[in-house]
């Protein structure tokens, strides 16, 4: 990629970034799911198995009589081509029957797939180091996080002081939302991916005009200039996505994030003079200095509610402004592999999801992937240990840390 030219200003008023603008897609393909929610599909086109992941193989486009594979054109009639209905399918003479365990499965619901093969996101993603998967959420998850989140049409509602995961089912669905977990994993090349924290739902309020804000950062584990968690550069392996979910639309008005697009590619920190996000948040930065830049070399994407914008975490980007009434809600959430310590310890908030209601309201194929992504371990010669905080020795490094704190 070309130098980023460094600017030679501090950060200002100036807000005129180069607008990506996601659209609606107008058609949608679709999963045709086993009532433990995996996936039915094919490789070869001729032999129908059921699948715990989706990429390609399991990626139907509707037709009059039923459904056609994407890939191989196979052609299945069925009872019912309609989205969210129960169907029965036939190959030829053949009825379509899987077994799932010691279960004989032969009807399967008709669910909202992507608008784009899974293996097309992926070439996008390895080539620009992000890509949006446009609408991938069902209406039922969008409108399940947006009363969560207290927005959109819920935005009179009171939140419930309770972990997201255990209030509803659509915060644990969009977690295991299945192409953003696939191309996370094809792109960091493991298949062993965590949560970096648990999953929350924020709501971007009005701007003040005063109130300090974000600056330009990388995400966990980077956090070049703020952190310095991993080392710059960090060498070929990616340690970490970033999955930011679009609960609302996000518009330029309402505060849709900006990023420099490509400067994963840099292996570089956001240069300072653009307001980096460990001096924009201390007290003062904004009335001496202004905003974060937002200039021309900006790039803010705006995407409809529902879409998944999956980026390198070394993406440099800051939370855009909302200059609207509505508030803005989003689910940030860092993904990283298996090796990596974790940003939060997530055991509290999958144990309250293990005795919710909503854990009772999703899939099987939901709760493995909820267990998978947020139970950290250590898999060992000792054996197989799940990973939590210890309070003592938190404790003790607390203390040992004030200590030292204290000698100057
Ligand atoms: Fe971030």
């Amino acid at each position: 990629m070309p130098a980023i030219k460094r600017l030679g200003t501090v950060p200002s008023e100036e807000f005129c970034p180069n607008i990506v603008s996601i659209p609606r897609p107008t058609k949608h393909f679709r999963y045709l799911n086993t009532p433990s929610g995996d996936w039915l599909g094919t490789n070869d086109g001729e032999n129908l198995q059921v699948f715990g992941h989706v990429d390609d193989a399991a990626i139907w486009d509707v037709t009059d009589a039923g459904f056609k594979h994407v890939v191989s054109g196979l052609e299945l009639s069925a009872t019912s081509n309609e989205l969210n209905a129960t169907c029965r399918l036939r190959s030829g003479n053949e009825e379509v029957t899987v077994t799932e365990g010691d279960v004989l499965v032969d009807e399967f619901t008709i669910e909202h797939g992507p608008e784009l093969l899974p293996s097309s996101y992926l070439e996008t993603l390895n080539k620009q180091g992000w890509v949006s998967i446009s609408c991938i959420l069902p209406d039922s998850v969008v409108d399940g996080l947006q009363r969560v989140g207290c927005v959109d049409a819920y935005a009179d509602r009171t939140p419930v002081r309770q972990t997201p995961l255990a209030q509803d089912p659509s915060v644990a669905q969009v977690s295991a939302e299945p192409i953003s977990l696939w191309l996370t994993r094809e792109y960091m090349k493991t298949n062993d991916i965590r949560l970096g924290h648990s999953p929350g739902i924020s709501a971007l309020t009005r701007d003040d005009g005063t109130r300090e804000v974000q600056g330009w950062h990388t995400d966990f584990p980077y956090l070049w200039g703020t952190g310095d968690r991993i080392p710059v550069p960090s060498g070929d392996l990616v340690l970490g996505m970033q999955r930011n979910v679009c609960v609302s639309d996000f518009t330029r008005e309402n505060g849709a994030t900006i990023f420099k697009l490509g400067s994963h590619a840099s292996n570089e920190a956001p240069p300072e003079e653009w307001g980096i996000s460990n001096h924009t948040y201390r007290k003062g930065f904004r009335a001496e200095y202004g905003l974060p830049y937002g200039g021309e070399e900006s790039d803010l994407i705006e995407a409809p509610a529902g879409t998944i914008i999956l980026y390198d975490a070394r993406t440099w980007h800051r939370a855009g402004m909302n200059m609207t009434d509505h508030r803005r809600g989003a689910i940030i959430q860092a993904i990283v592999p298996g090796y990596i310590i974790p940003f939060m310890d997530t055991s509290q908030t999958v144990k309250s999801f293990l005795a919710s209601d909503a854990f009772n309201q999703v899939t099987e194929r939901v709760r493995k992937e909820i267990e998978k992504l947020m139970v950290h371990k250590i898999a060992g010669p000792g054996g197989l240990f799940a990973i939590t905080t210890d309070e003592e020795l938190t404790q003790r490094v607390r203390e040992q840390r004030q200590a030292a704190a204290s000698v100057y």
